[in-house]
């Protein structure tokens, strides 16, 4: 029993350091920032920070969960050339990973940015901003600082969130709908087809820097990480909330960065890999905006795939506690063997990527995509992306977007 905890703790460690990473910058801009919740007055949110101003039309949505968080969406009508008649488009959800939110597809310039290269080819975008995020912070019955707010973890991203929001675009248009994800959007993805959910409502699907298992990622901060204080990352499960930019996740890093001795100016490429390709004033433009915060048992989560290597729902540690959720003492797996071998995937990793490490991408590959219809799986392998190249890279349209517009217009 104890030594099971020492695992626990060693993986929650891991997990919270590598999935805090963003904060590193947030110890320069102050203590006690008391989070990002502030309502968004209207005509202020990301169509018109971000979309608007360069001349497309966008509209802000408000999708309410089957769990009662209401998300804000953006919807591009159009591109910059407006098509003519009556042409009718197809839907595509751009969901983002986690604790960033919808904006860091939009930091480099239109010809560079994922949502806009999509409208501009034609589709009928649909930005999600995940609950807990900075525009999407309200829920039905309670606000974002009570407890209650933050009780959920991926499951319910897959259970609930990615079903409303699919709902939601079917019922306003009409058409099939094209998904692309990044990071955290594609275990969700994954683990949602594996769950027979939307697959009759999904034409295909792009996952950039996918993540299903997480043993093999690889960090210098790791080993730190694992031999750190167990005390503290209890400590930390206990707040409903993870803050990236609160007191007690900033403290719990800087204090592992002077023990190890680490340096933690570079904390962003220890834990996210060496990306090649971030413009400086984009990646600036990250981290005035973002970290975003999410569950704390969405990275405690994550920290037990990483320790037990098997996908299951989220263990509550307790077997009375399991049982009162699941009926069963351990929480029930998912099986990632039964995505629909006729699904269209696109998916693009890379070399340096610490969080969607080769090798855990190929134990994806191997243990689950073998029997895949051959012409509807597409793996792109590049060899100097890490786990943000794919979301503000530079090159990114030449290398990733172009080839996710084309996998989405081909007739399968
Ligand atoms: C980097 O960003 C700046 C400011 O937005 C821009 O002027 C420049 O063209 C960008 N460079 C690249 C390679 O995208």
């Amino acid at each position: 029993m104890v030594f099971l905890n020492l695992i626990n703790s060693v993986a929650l460690t891991l997990c919270v350091i590598l999935l805090a990473v963003h904060s590193h910058q947030t110890w320069a801009l102050g203590r006690g920032f008391l989070g990002n919740r502030k309502l968004i007055p209207s005509g202020e949110g990301l169509c018109a920070s971000s979309i608007t101003i360069h001349g497309y039309n966008c509209q802000e949505l408000e999708v309410t969960t089957k769990d009662g968080y209401i998300l804000s969406v953006q919807r591009i009508l159009d591109g910059r050339v407006k098509v003519v008649g009556n042409v009718i488009k197809e839907p595509v959800i751009v969901q983002h990973g986690i604790l960033v939110d919808g904006a860091t597809w939009f930091f480099n310039s239109l010809e560079q940015n994922l949502p806009m290269i999509l409208a501009d080819n034609g589709f009928d975008v649909w930005v999600v901003n995940t609950r807990g995020t900075k525009y999407s912070c309200k829920h039905a019955n309670f606000d974002a600082s009570r407890e209650e707010y933050w009780y959920w973890s991926w499951d319910d991203l897959v259970a609930y969130e990615l079903p409303s929001v699919f709902d939601f675009i079917s019922k306003e248009t009409g058409q099939k709908i094209h998904y692309v994800g990044h990071s955290l959007g594609t275990l969700t993805a994954l683990v949602s087809l594996a769950e027979g959910k939307w697959v009759n409502q999904v034409k295909s699907v792009a996952l950039l820097s996918p993540i299903a298992y997480l043993k093999r990622m690889t960090t210098p901060i790791g080993a730190a990480a694992a031999r750190s204080l167990l005390g503290e990352s209890f400590s930390l499960l206990r707040i409903a909330e993870f803050d990236p930019k609160g007191v007690a996740t900033t403290d719990f890093i800087h204090d592992i960065c002077v023990k190890y001795k680490l340096n933690c100016n570079d904390l962003f490429t220890l834990v996210t890999g060496d990306n090649c390709c971030l413009n400086k004033s984009a990646y600036d433009q990250f981290f005035t905006g973002e970290p975003q915060s999410s569950s704390s048992r969405t990275l405690f989560h994550l920290a037990q795939i990483f320790r037990t290597d098997v996908l299951s729902k989220f263990d509550f540690m307790t077997s009375n506690l399991n049982v009162a959720r699941y009926g069963q003492p351990t929480p029930p797996a998912y099986d990632l063997s039964n995505i629909p071998n006729n699904i269209p995937i696109f998916m693009s990793y890379g070399g340096p990527d610490a969080l969607s490490d080769v090798a855990d991408v190929q134990k994806l590959l191997n243990d689950h995509f073998q029997s895949h219809d051959k012409d509807k799986l597409t793996v792109q392998f590049i060899k100097n992306y890490a786990h943000c190249d794919d979301m503000f890279g530079t090159n990114a349209n030449e290398l990733v977007y172009n080839n996710v517009t084309d996998f989405f217009k081909r007739k399968f």
